[in-house]
């Protein structure tokens, strides 16, 4: 027979296990790097800032203490708990939630800044994502990693590497082909172009989506 206290040991284990391995293991960002990056994307007061694979919650929090909303996802329950314990330890709670979820099944439509750091085949993955769900003038923020074919509007050096900045541009009007290309983006139109669109490069584009102005 199982010896009750080990049992309750494989009942907590289990019950802290995250609901599918990681995409990717937890190394938190430098808080230096964080700060950089919420100047970078430029958040204030008014701004929901959504970390996708939130650690200890470091973004979310900082975002908090600058007057914004933050949302933090993570699939591991231990880092929830660990993000909400430093929440509390912050002074922030009513400002953040914590979510225990997969970052690829969050509803993410209300954020105006998300904060990144992945990989960059998942940086890749989500894209369509982001670009579909955030609203026009939303910013995307990268630790270390790029988007592929989407080209970053600012990139800095921070103290152990590249950050990434991305602005959501206005909404994808028209796109002849949905067959994406090799790195997930919707192919450039070869055809003749409808009248009411003009080339992308005229009205800002990403890697051949024709955007409205
Ligand atoms: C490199 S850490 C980054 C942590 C934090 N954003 C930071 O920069 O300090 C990546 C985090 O993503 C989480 N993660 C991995 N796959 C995930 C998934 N599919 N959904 C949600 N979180 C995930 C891991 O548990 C880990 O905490």
């Amino acid at each position: 027979m199982l010896n009750p206290l080990l049992a309750a040991l494989v009942v907590w284990q289990t019950a802290q296990a995250p609901a599918r391995k990681p995409d990717v293991i937890y190394v938190p960002t430098p808080q230096d790097v964080v700060d950089a990056m919420l100047d970078l994307a430029g958040v204030k007061p008014g701004d929901v800032v959504y970390d996708l694979g939130c650690g200890d919650g470091r973004f979310v929090i900082s975002a908090a203490k600058r007057g914004a909303r933050g949302v933090g996802v993570d699939i591991d329950p231990d880092r929830i708990e660990e993000a909400t314990m430093n929440a509390r330890r912050a002074g922030v709670t009513s400002r953040v939630k914590f979510i225990t979820a997969d970052l690829f099944e969050t509803d993410i439509h209300e954020a105006t800044v998300v904060t990144l750091f992945l990989l960059p085949d998942l940086n890749v993955k989500l894209r369509p994502r982001l670009l579909a769900e955030l609203r026009p003038g939303a910013r995307v923020v990268s630790h270390l990693f790029d988007m592929g074919g989407w080209k970053p509007d600012r990139t800095i050096t921070a103290s152990d590497g590249p950050v990434y900045l991305w602005t959501i541009p206005g909404k994808v009007a028209h796109v002849q082909s949905r067959t994406p290309d090799r790195a997930g983006l919707p192919r450039r139109p070869g055809g003749a172009r409808p009248s009411s669109f003009r080339p992308a490069r005229a009205a800002g584009a990403i890697a051949g989506i024709m955007l409205a102005r």
